[in-house]
C-alpha cells in the first residue's frame, strides 16, 4: 500500500497549547524525567485515507485522541511505531540520529502491517515540526534527551478483518533520562523458556504493538525473577538467541569479534547497526549469525565470550551482567561493565551529543 501521492501540502497547521505547562513545571520535570512518564505540550498528527492519501498535517495541543469504539486498531491491533531521540548539543542546537533509518523502518513495518507508507520527508518534517514548538522540552543535562515516538494506527470504524481505509499518524515526545533505573550498571535478564515473542513468518521484524503485547507476560516473569528484561529464543527450535523485549543483543569474544543474532524475526536495530559500524571502524570483526544460548553459556564459562550488552534507542548500550533461567545462570548480577561495551557507548553518545565528529553523517539538525 505504498502511498506515492505527491505531497499535497507539507504545510502543517499549528495550534498552540493554551494550557501548556509553565517554565517552572517543565524545569521540574526535566530535572528528573525518568523514561516515558511525562509528555510535552504538543503532538503532531497526519491523516491518511484510501481516497485522499496523506492529508491535514498539523501540530496541536497534546491530549486524548477521540476514537470510534469500532476503530480497527482496538480490535485487530493494526499499529506500528518508532522510537528515536532529540539531543541538545552544548551550543544549544537540537539534533536527531539517523532519522532516515527510522523512516525506512517505519515504511517496512507499514508494509508488513498493511498500513500506508509515510514518505521519508513527511516523517522527518513531522519530527521537526514537533521539536519546533516543544524545543524547550529538550533537556540540557548530561545523558538526557527528548524521546520521540512516531506511531500509526488503523482508525477506520469497521469490524471486518481487512486493512483499514483510514489511518492516523501521530508523533508524541517525552523527556528522558536513563531507561533502566540503575543507569548504566549491568542489567540482569530472564531467559523466557515458555514464551516466544515472534514466530517464523510473523511480525517480529516490524515495530508493531502486537510484538510488545506478546512480550509482556514474559517481561513480568522477568521482574518476578528479579530481572530487568526478558530474553527470547527463536520460536522454532527454542535454541537460538533472538533479542530482548525492547533491545538487541551483542556478544563480544575474547579475540575482539562482535557477534549478534541474524534472524528475520527480530527488530533491525539502528543502534546496533551503528555500534557495529563503529566497532568495524576500529578494526573489530563483526558477525551477524545464529548464536545458540548454549554457545553463549559455554563461551562465557570458558572465557571465550568476555562481554555482552543490550542496545536500543531507549537503552543506548547497557551491559548485561547476568542471564538467568529456570535451569542455569550465565555471568553474575554484580559483574562489572565490559570495557569495549563502555567505550562503544561513549563513542556513540559522543557522536549523538555532538562532542566528537559525526564522521558517518548520522546527525540531522532539527531546529534549523
Ligand atoms: N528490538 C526491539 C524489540 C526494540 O523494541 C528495539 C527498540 O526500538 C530494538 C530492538 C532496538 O532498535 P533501535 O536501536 O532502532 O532503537
Ligand atoms: C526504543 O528503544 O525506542 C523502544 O521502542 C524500546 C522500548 C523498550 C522503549
Amino acid at each position: 500500500m505504498t502511498d506515492l501521492l505527491a505531497p499535497r501540502a507539507l504545510t502543517f497547521s499549528v495550534t498552540k497549547n493554551l494550557a501548556a505547562r509553565s517554565p517552572q513545571e517543565r524545569d521540574e520535570i526535566l530535572a528528573n524525567p525518568g523514561f516515558g512518564k511525562f509528555f510535552t505540550d504538543h503532538m503532531v498528527d497526519i491523516c491518511w485515507s484510501e481516497q485522499g492519501g496523506w492529508h491535514r498535517p498539523r501540530v496541536q495541543p497534546y491530549g486524548p485522541i477521540s476514537l470510534d469504539p469500532a476503530a480497527a486498531v482496538l480490535h485487530y491491533g493494526q499499529e506500528i511505531f518508532e522510537g528515536m531521540k532529540a539531543y541538545r548539543h552544548a551550543d544549544g542546537s537540537i539534533w536527531t540520529f539517523r532519522p532516515e533509518a527510522n523512516a525506512a523502518r517505519m515504511q517496512r513495518s507499514a508494509r508488513r502491517l498493511a498500513l500506508p507508507e509515510l514518505p521519508t520527508d513527511y516523517f522527518i518534517e513531522s519530527i521537526k515540526q514537533l521539536v519546533a514548538v516543544d524545543a524547550d522540552w529538550v533537556p540540557m543535562a548530561d545523558g538526557t534527551c527528548l524521546y520521540l515516538r512516531p506511531f500509526m494506527f488503523a482508525k477506520e470504524a469497521f469490524l471486518g478483518v481487512r486493512p483499514a481505509h483510514k489511518v492516523a499518524y501521530y508523533v508524541i515526545a517525552s523527556p528522558a533520562g536513563s531507561y533502566f533505573s540503575g543507569g548504566v550498571a549491568p542489567v540482569s535478564i530472564w531467559l523466557s523458556a515458555e514464551y516466544s515473542r515472534a514466530a517464523h513468518g510473523g511480525t517480529g521484524a516490524a515495530k508493531t504493538g502486537g510484538n510488545y503485547a506478546a512480550s509482556l507476560l514474559a517481561q513480568q516473569e522477568a521482574y518476578d525473577n528479579g530481572c530487568d528484561q526478558v530474553l527470547f529464543l527463536d520460536s522454532r527450535e527454542g535454541k537460538y538467541v533472538e533479542e530482548l523485549g525492547g533491545m538487541n543483543v551483542v556478544l563480544v569474544y575474547k579475540d575482539g569479534t562482535l557477534v549478534t543474532p541474524d534472524s528475520k524475526s527480530i527488530l533491525e536495530g539502528i543502534t546496533r547497526d551503528s555500534i557495529l559500524q563503529l566497532a568495524e571502524d576500529r578494526g573489530h570483526k563483526v558477525e551477524r549469525r545464529n548464536v545458540s544460548i548454549d554457545e553463549w553459556r559455554e563461551g562465557q564459562a570458558s572465557g571465550d565470550i568476555v562481554e555482552a550488552f543490550a542496545c536500543g534507542t531507549a537503552a543506548v548500550i547497557t551491559p548485561i551482567g547476568l542471564v538467568k533461567s529456570n535451569d542455569f545462570e550465565i555471568g553474575s548480577a554484580d559483574a562489572v561493565a565490559g570495557e569495549l561495551t563502555m567505550s562503544l557507548r561513549q563513542e556513540l553518545t559522543d557522536i549523538q551529543y555532538g562532542r566528537i565528529e559525526d564522521r558517518h553523517g548520522w546527525l540531522t539538525r532539527l531546529d534549523a
